[in-house]
């Protein structure tokens, strides 16, 4: 059951190609796969899923083969073969969405990580690389695969994909779709043909996407000089998808939601997701699919890179600043969380049961911030050589995490033995800071609880704010370690852990002055937010701890940010924004502090009043108009984002009166949706939501929003999310749909842990009632629960009282189970 990393071996056989032909028929579908397999010895193990198989030949010649539950054993020549074999399968029943599956009609597939084994049978593992033609057979107008057309006619087409590709790369989509289309002429001249293909009706919401793609694909040649490598590029938008989108080899799949957009029916964030994922998808063409992983253990060495490489293309194409704060929010309220919890697991994982359960931010954000590490410790040219080499050195090969890390020592010349232990050590590394300032010296001491070599990044700022040391990367590589900065005039104030330059948590006493001091004059922007930030936890946990209310020194330093034009908007936004309260109670627990999620709400609530009467007079003018005609550029993003920040706290003092007016003439999903949410938050927004039911009803993507957001505002969040599930809108086989309403209920911190347990038993339920539809979701949605340890002992058992429930359940699937056994820290 449980797979191990120590105990990879290489398949047996090698694969010359695969020819596969689909007669596709919704309950019934006929595969038919011819494979050239090299010489390996008289057994041959193919991995195979509830297909059923109708026959098999070895060279032209019928064999007796009997599956068991999990595949195929052949005796074979101990010399080159063929292997024809024909399956069906029911796409139509396929609710687990993986495999060959049906969505609104329309044939698609999603083979990663496992699930090509759910379409015919065949080595499922990524280190088995061949080329793999296709012919579909259908009734369907469109029928696409990987690779280039070959042909088509009345009922058939044929793909050809030249390039040696795993088997989870494979992907087919049939159906009656109409294409958004483009060209992109490579850096090496070549044409290629760009389409997305979308429900018809949807081909007025594909511009955005198009776009995207088109600087992503000019980016990758600019920065990492990497050109796209077949005639054609497909994009199909689905609607039932399990995660945010596929890298298939030339034909990418995607949740529809990461592809359809308009001013009208996405917000800015939409906005810039779906430009972050259509860049992801089309940076794994070299970082995932021309080098590929050798066993799931390696996800990582494709996920974290790749994430990587789609940050610094968002942070180009935005403000490059806002964009790592984002990050970090985002590390630190998905990641941080996992690392501190019975789900924690090192970057490159030792052990799963089900690999689909190791798709998480450890691997994706985690992975990616160690290539930011070492493109730190290394520098800038030195990582653009090691990235030569390794595309250079590995094309066409499935590869390790060692391979990568050879690659950088060869290239750069510098040992990573101590930074390999970032790959394989779970938890959060705490580093913490002593300062002292004797005879002109000022003396970092840094030390950290592991053995890791920690790049942190360090400035000093004078008494008068100006820098005196700009920034240097200093590297903690000992328990302890003393670092000395002389001939300075004063005793200066230190920015450190600039950019956030590892994932670490910092432990340093600092004076509220000291942090007011960074938040108005750090040349280092993601190090003066991070200086509110922690000003406003440090306000937050007085306030939920002993009852202070917030001083007036916190209000100043942040109304000094929010009404100064001189800076961007984008920024003054995120600067405004209050800890969530989930991170507020991750900080608590950190500390030694049992969080009270009601305490933490109520003290939440209690700044964002303060605030807002701190800023009475200023808040008219902040929420006027953004104004010219509307662009899904950063800049103006940025302005709603702050107009939006600022129309939440004016409602908090006249009930919502703006918050109506600016939802009634919204003309934008962002204005639309920051309004509505400003109505709910102040409870004045059932009229709102009605007007939004009404005119968005029939728009899956934009209903979701409307399920989410009464729920996310909710002061009882299970009682709200219990009565969505009765709405005749609540398809809860559809993904989407049941994200939107239980990952609401599971961000809304103090609803989700009410004190009578109903937010976990309403989860629970419908967490049991997924499992046998959808195992992948169903699994991905229990690490709600990963938090019971540092709740208080009642709440505790309520949710191991649940996972135990859970695990009850006769005949749940592997991912579920792994997930609740691990949560609940149970072994087998
Ligand atoms: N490889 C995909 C990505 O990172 C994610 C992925 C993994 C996925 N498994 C999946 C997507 C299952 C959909 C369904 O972009
Ligand atoms: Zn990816």
């Amino acid at each position: 059951m449980t797979v191990h990393l120590s105990d990879y071996t290489p398949f047996s056989h090698p694969v010359e190609s695969v020819a596969l032909t689909f007669r596709l028929a919704p309950r019934a579908t006929r595969v038919q796969s011819v494979i050239r397999f090299g010489q390996g010895g008289t057994t041959l193990r193919l991995d195979g899923e509830g297909l059923t198989l109708i026959r098999a030949a070895i060279d032209g010649q019928p064999v007796d083969a009997a599956p068991d539950a999990t595949g195929l054993t052949l005796t074979v020549p101990d010399a080159p073969f063929v292997l024809e074999t024909e399956v069906e399968i029911a796409p139509e029943g396929n609710t687990a969405l993986e495999g060959l599956y049906m969505s609104n009609g329309m044939y698609c597939t999603q083979c990663e990580a496992e699930g090509f084994r759910k379409i015919t049978f065949y080595p499922d593992r990524p280190d088995v690389m061949a080329p793999f033609r296709v012919r579909i057979e259908s009734d369907m107008p469109v029928m696409l695969s990987n690779g280039n057309p070959v042909a088509q006619g009345n009922g058939w087409a044929e793909w050809d994909d030249p390039w040696p590709k795993p088997a989870y790369l494979f992907a087919l989509v049939a159906g009656e779709l109409v294409a958004h289309s483009d060209r992109f002429t490579t850096m090496n001249g070549d044409d290629v043909a760009l389409n997305i293909w979308v429900r018809p009706g949807d081909e007025d919401r594909c511009a955005y996407a198009m776009n995207s793609l088109i600087r992503s694909m000019k980016w990758d040649e600019q920065v990492y000089g990497r050109a796209y490598d077949l005639s054609v590029f497909n994009i199909v938008a689905v609607d039932d998808f399990n995660m945010g989108a596929m890298e298939n080899k030339g034909l990418n799949i995607f949740n529809s939601k990461y592809v359809l957009a308009l001013p009208e029916t996405a917000t800015d964030d939409d906005f810039a997701r779906i430009e972050a994922i259509i860049a992801h998808e089309y940076f794994h063409n070299w970082t995932g699919n021309r080098i590929t992983c050798r066993d799931w253990f390696q996800l990582c060495l494709k996920e974290g890179l790749t994430v990587y490489r789609d940050q610094q293309f968002s942070a180009d194409m935005r403000s490059a600043s806002v964009k790592r704060i984002e990050d970090v929010l985002t590390l630190r309220a998905r990641q941080f969380r996992e690392d501190a919890g019975p789900l924690a697991h090192p970057v490159r994982p030792e052990a799963y049961e089900e690999i689909n359960n190791f798709y998480t931010a450890t691997v994706y954000e985690k992975g990616a911030e160690l290539i930011g590490m070492l493109k730190l410790l290394v520098g800038d040219d030195a990582y653009r050589r090691a990235l030569d080499l390794y595309f250079e050195r590995h094309d066409g090969q499935a590869c390790t995490i060692e391979d990568w890390l050879t690659v950088f020592q060869d290239a750069t010349g510098r040992d990573l033995t101590q930074f390999k232990r970032w790959y394989s050590e779970a938890g959060t590394p705490r580093v913490s800071v002593d300062e002292t300032w004797e005879e002109g010296v000022f003396t970092l001491t840094l030390s950290q609880d592991g053995q890791k070599i920690i790049p942190v990044a360090v400035g000093l700022l004078g008494p008068d704010g100006t820098e005196v040391v700009p920034t240097q990367v200093l590297e903690l590589t000992k328990h302890r370690q003393d670092f000395r900065f002389e001939g300075l005039a004063a005793r200066p104030v230190a920015s450190v852990l600039r950019g956030f330059s590892a994932p670490v948590i910092l432990d340093r006493s600092m004076t509220a002055q000291d942090r007011a001091f960074l938040l108005a004059h750090d040349t280092d922007a993601f190090n003066r937010w991070e200086a509110g930030r922690t000003l406003a936890k440090d306000v937050m946990a007085r306030l939920v701890t002993d009852g202070a209310a917030p001083p007036a020194m916190w209000l100043d330093a942040v109304a000094a940010v929010a009404t100064d034009d001189a800076l961007d908007p984008a920024f003054r936004a995120l600067a405004l924004r209050l800890p969530a309260e989930d991170d507020m109670a991750q900080t608590l627990h950190q500390g030694g502090v049992t969080p009270d999620p009601d305490r933490i709400h109520a003290a939440r609530r209690q700044m964002a009043l303060a605030l807002a009467e701190r800023l009475r007079d200023a808040l008219p003018a902040l929420v006027a108009p953004v104004a010219g005609p509307w662009s899904p550029d950063a800049a103006q993003a940025g302005q709603r984002a702050f107009r939006m920040q600022a129309l939440g706290l004016l409602s908090r003092l006249n009930g919502g009166a703006e918050a109506q007016r600016v939802f009634d003439a919204a003309t934008n999903m962002t204005e639309e949706v920051g309004a509505l949410s400003a109505l709910l938050e102040v409870g004045a927004g059932d009229a709102a939501l009605g007007v939004f039911a009404r005119k968005w009803g029939d728009d899956r993507i934009v209903m979701d929003k409307w399920f989410s957001l009464q729920i996310l505002h909710a002061a009882d969040a299970p009682a709200v999310a219990r009565q969505l599930t009765e709405h005749p809108r609540f398809d809860w086989k559809n993904p989407n749909r049941f994200r939107a309403l239980f990952g609401a209920l599971a961000g809304n911190h103090a609803g989700f842990h009410r004190a009578d347990g109903s937010g976990y038993r309403l989860l629970a339920n419908w967490l049991i009632r997924l499992d046998p539809v959808n195992p992948q979701t169903a699994a991905r949605m229990s690490q709600a629960f990963e938090g019971w340890p540092r709740m208080d002992a009642d709440r505790q058992g309520l949710m191991r009282a649940e996972l135990e429930r859970i695990l009850a359940v006769p005949s749940l699937s592997r991912d579920l189970s792994e997930m609740a056994r691990r949560m609940a820290g149970r072994r087998k």
